[in-house]
């Protein structure tokens, strides 16, 4: 997501933290086994980073397992309210049929929206009789990702395989991420990056497709992460895989060149079937984070007005860094540490890292019109914005910088055209700038605002849009839309609303 952000592992922390209950309820259908989570329990039990365990989720612990929490283990749904799931949450119910099983808030078969549950434990929601149909644009690392090897040559250390014989996921994959094995995994998504042509390869030996590959393109959220909740709430409300509800995965290593050339025409064909399946129905986008450029520029550069005239309802966007995250920065010049994860080297994910043209279009850039500010200060230059290219380069990042010198299409504000409902949070301290000796140099970190991802100037981008309405969020943080019920229930009575 940019779901989780940049860095990367800010999303894992996400999901590694979910016992803390505040960023993660309810059944996240994980894609992990009961000897991933073992595994993964094991390695930290060998950790000697004490802060690092006190923060680990619970749903490590004891026997009863992670996927039979109090509320799933419930067989009387009056008792069911005073229980609280692993997750520190609430029970919620609302049997079905006339079964007497509790269900948790998100659960596929649980047709209640969360009000209801609230209020009448009991009542079942009825299926809304308007469904908008939904097309989900996920974020960065918000899509699974899939590795295939066929002897790969530059084999990192002894864990890593050479070959496979089949796809298999890499991301998100507890075992893929363990101790030294990372380093297999961060060698796999790496590309290689021409000068001459501006195109990106994966590496020798290495072919990645988004997880499932096309099998989980459209009818499907099988392959985009942290959707879960929103997706069982419309579902609860009737809708149907194909039918009204889609998602369109992405390589969210890429960037502008590679949507043009690859993702965008999918994405054009998979509108216009949600549109046709759900009877002649306006399409409406669902993003989070790195999904809103991804979307923004679909609909200002890919596609004309009587097409978005058309096929368009709406556009719902959560967290979207319209012109990226100055962290973006600070990940491909020094890398930001593996947050949650102790084991994993920055610098082993930095350079895993800056060869994707998604970094290098994340890098904010000056806007027409903006204020040219510095966002790094150094002993012998500040770098605005508009040198940000030079920045990189002096910082090592030369791939990356060289992306930018050499694109055309830059993050802009440029308005989508279409009505917009624009969900982001203003008000919790998020990088904006740094001060180093120099170029290279571990940073101080300047602080403004933002949502602990996207600062501010980058997230408000949408407030002047032609057809827009801004909410604005209290402190809830960039990945946290995901998952949270206040904002799935608002996104589910938009969609289902005439
Ligand atoms: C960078 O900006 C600061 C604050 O405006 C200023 O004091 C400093 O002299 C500048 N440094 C350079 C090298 O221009
Ligand atoms: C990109 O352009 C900047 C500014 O002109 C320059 O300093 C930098 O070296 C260039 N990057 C590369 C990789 O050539
Ligand atoms: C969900 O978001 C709402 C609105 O910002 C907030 O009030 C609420 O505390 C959030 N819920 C959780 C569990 O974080």
């Amino acid at each position: 997501m940019f779901i989780g952000d940049i860095p990367v592992l800010i999303f894992l922390s996400w999901l590694l933290r979910a016992g803390r209950g505040q960023d993660l309820h309810g059944r996240f259908p994980f894609p992990f086994s009961q000897s991933d989570v073992k595994a993964l329990n094991n390695a930290l039990e060998a950790t000697s980073d004490v802060e690092t365990k006190n923060t680990q989720p619970r749903l490590l612990e004891g026997d009863a397992g992670f996927f039979d929490d109090e509320c799933g283990a419930q067989t009387n749904c009056g008792d069911c309210t005073s229980k609280k799931s692993h997750f520190g949450q609430p029970c919620r119910w609302c049997p079905l049929t006339s079964g007497n099983t509790c269900y948790s808030y998100g659960d596929q078969n649980n047709p209640c929206s969360s009000e209801e549950q609230q209020t009448e434990p009991d009542q079942c929601a009825p299926l809304s009789e308007v469904r908008k149909p939904v097309v989900i644009l996920p974020g960065l690392i918000g899509t699974g990702l899939d590795a295939k090897l066929t002897d790969k040559k530059d084999k990192v250390n002894h864990l890593c395989s050479t070959s496979s014989d089949d796809f298999f996921q890499i991301w998100i994959s507890v075992p893929q991420l363990l101790p030294v094995v990372y380093e297999c995994t961060m060698s796999e998504w790496e590309l290689k990056y021409d000068y001459e042509t501006e195109e990106v390869t994966d590496n020798d030996g290495v072919e990645i497709r988004t997880h499932g590959g096309e099998a989980n393109y459209g009818a499907s959220v099988d392959a985009v992460m942290g959707w879960e909740q929103i997706a069982h709430a419309l579902q609860a409300k009737g809708y149907e895989l194909g039918v009204d509800l889609f998602s369109a995965p992405f390589d969210f290593r890429m960037g502008r060149k590679q949507f043009h050339d690859y993702d965008y025409p999918k994405l054009k064909d998979l509108i216009e079937e949600a549109y046709v399946n759900s009877g002649e129905q306006k399409v409406v986008l669902a993003s989070i984070s790195y999904g809103a450029p991804f979307g923004q520029n679909f609909l200002v550069e890919f596609v004309d007005d009587d097409w978005k005239a058309k096929y368009i309802d709406s556009w719902i966007s959560m967290s979207g860094v319209f012109n990226g995250a100055p962290m973006v920065v600070r990940q491909l010049i020094t890398g930001m540490p593996g947050y949650g994860i102790p084991w994993v080297d920055t610098k082993v994910l930095r350079d895993s890292m800056r060869n994707w043209p998604a970094l290098a279009w994340l890098v904010p850039g000056l806007i027409e019109g903006g204020d040219d500010r510095v966002v790094t200060y150094t002993e012998s230059h500040n770098y605005t914005l508009s040198e940000v290219s030079k920045l990189l380069a002096d910082g090592g990042a030369l791939e990356a910088s060289d992306m930018i010198n050499k694109s055309e299409g830059a993050l802009t504000d440029a308005d989508p055209g279409v009505k917009v409902y624009c969900w982001y949070t203003n008000n919790i301290p998020t990088e904006f700038a740094y001060a180093a000796k120099d170029a290279t140099a571990e940073p101080a970190i300047i602080y403004g605002v933002g949502d602990g991802t996207g600062d501010l100037h980058s997230l408000n981008r949408c407030d002047d849009w032609e057809e827009v309405e801004v909410t604005h969020f209290d402190g809830l943080a960039h990945s946290a839309f995901m998952g949270n019920e206040t904002v799935t229930d608002m996104l589910v009575e938009l969609v289902t609303t005439a």
